[in-house]
């Protein structure tokens, strides 16, 4: 299939540069010491892809994840890495499927009386490290391990996440900001016990050596903002629009807006071209000077943050060939057909 016949807005996936961040992860931190997060990628196949480079444990942000997951063969062990008061999907989840197991968070007498009254197995102590929003305080995981395991739960360890220093850019800042994060999550687990001490992120994968697993997600496909870490990984996803307006006062329109691309990091990029604003259906920016953009054209946008954009989308569409073209479309605007070789349904979206 020609990517010309693909209906825009479409995501489109780079293998290439998927594969180069898979060997490059799988290489930093192998096997067990990943746990992908399919929350940025939402997808049973690339998840299934992951496998072939060593990773066989997965992080879930949602129960539908788990559930996907579990679908395509891929639960053996989930760690739903989020407080749920409402659990008794996963019980089901469990007693349908043997070879299942999900691992859920709790940080509270509630999340855990809702893990008891659900059916679930094996929980970790979400403990707060630093990011104002789930985990019971350090000195609390204690007693709340030693509640789940008078009531039955096996306990596996603890989580934290320090997502408020992923884009820390200061490198010793980073490093002395994560270890004090992480101070607090070991002291929490010498009392808790269990196997796991699960953190980190994309953004804090190389200075983070004290948890047993990385909860990293966007490595994968990666997005402008994590791309200025300048962590070794490149831009495998990305954005097709159709120009739609070619304005004579200096700006062009092309149809993929705020519906089409998360931007809570801030606007999608166009190398070449200056992005002015997003509305519901469009892009408009600047074409970069010698452009000669028509109606009709193609142009192939990067987005600021992946998890929210992928969500937005049914489908990725695979070739070998999209950042390639990329770099050729910065003389142009306008880039090529290119041969789309596969599709992949981002089928862990919703709820
Ligand atoms: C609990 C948790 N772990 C890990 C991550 C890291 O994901 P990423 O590697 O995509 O930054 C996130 C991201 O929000 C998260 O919420």
């Amino acid at each position: 299939m020609d990517s010309a016949a693909l209906q825009t807005p479409a995501l489109l996936l780079d293998t290439v540069a998927l594969e180069h961040n898979l060997v490059t992860m799988a290489h930093r931190l192998p096997g067990m010491t990943l746990r992908p997060h399919m929350k940025a990628t939402k997808c049973t196949s690339l998840a299934r892809y992951q496998t072939e480079f060593g990773h066989h444990g997965f992080t879930c942000a949602t129960i539908k994840e788990c559930e996907g997951m579990v679908a395509a063969g891929l639960g053996g062990d989930l760690l739903l890495a989020n407080e749920v008061l409402r659990t008794e999907r996963i019980g089901k989840l469990l007693t349908a499927a043997d070879a299942a197991r999900v691992t859920v968070a709790i940080d509270s007498q509630a999340t855990l009386d809702a893990a008891i009254l659900g059916g679930v197995r094996d929980v970790v102590i979400d403990v707060n490290i630093g990011l104002p929003r789930c985990g019971c305080d350090p000195s609390e995981a204690a007693r709340l391990a030693d509640a789940a395991r008078r009531g039955g739960l096996t306990v596996r360890g603890v989580m934290g996440y320090e997502g408020h220093l992923m884009m820390q850019l200061d490198a010793a800042k980073q490093q002395e900001q994560v270890e004090q994060s992480m101070a607090l999550l070991i002291a929490a687990h010498c009392e808790v016990g269990g196997e796991l001490v699960s953190a980190g992120g994309t953004g804090t994968h190389r200075v983070n050596r004290w948890a047993t697993e990385i909860q990293a997600g966007s490595y994968a496909v990666m997005d402008s903002d994590y791309a200025r870490r300048d962590d070794g990984f490149h831009q495998a996803l990305f954005v097709e629009a159709t120009v739609l307006a070619v304005n004579q006062k200096g700006w062009a329109v092309a149809d993929a807006g705020l519906k089409a691309f998360g931007m809570d990091h801030g606007l999608p990029s166009l190398p070449g071209a200056q992005v002015l604003f997003c509305s519901d259906e469009h892009v408009t920016f600047r074409p970069g000077a010698d452009w000669k953009l028509q109606p009709g054209d193609r142009i192939r946008l990067t987005p600021a943050h992946c998890d929210p954009t992928i969500a937005y989308h049914e489908a990725m569409w695979l070739s070998p060939a999209v950042a390639l073209d990329a770099e050729a479309a910065l003389e142009l605007g306008a880039s090529s057909p290119i041969d789309i070789t596969d599709r992949w349904a981002v089928d862990l979206r919703g709820w």
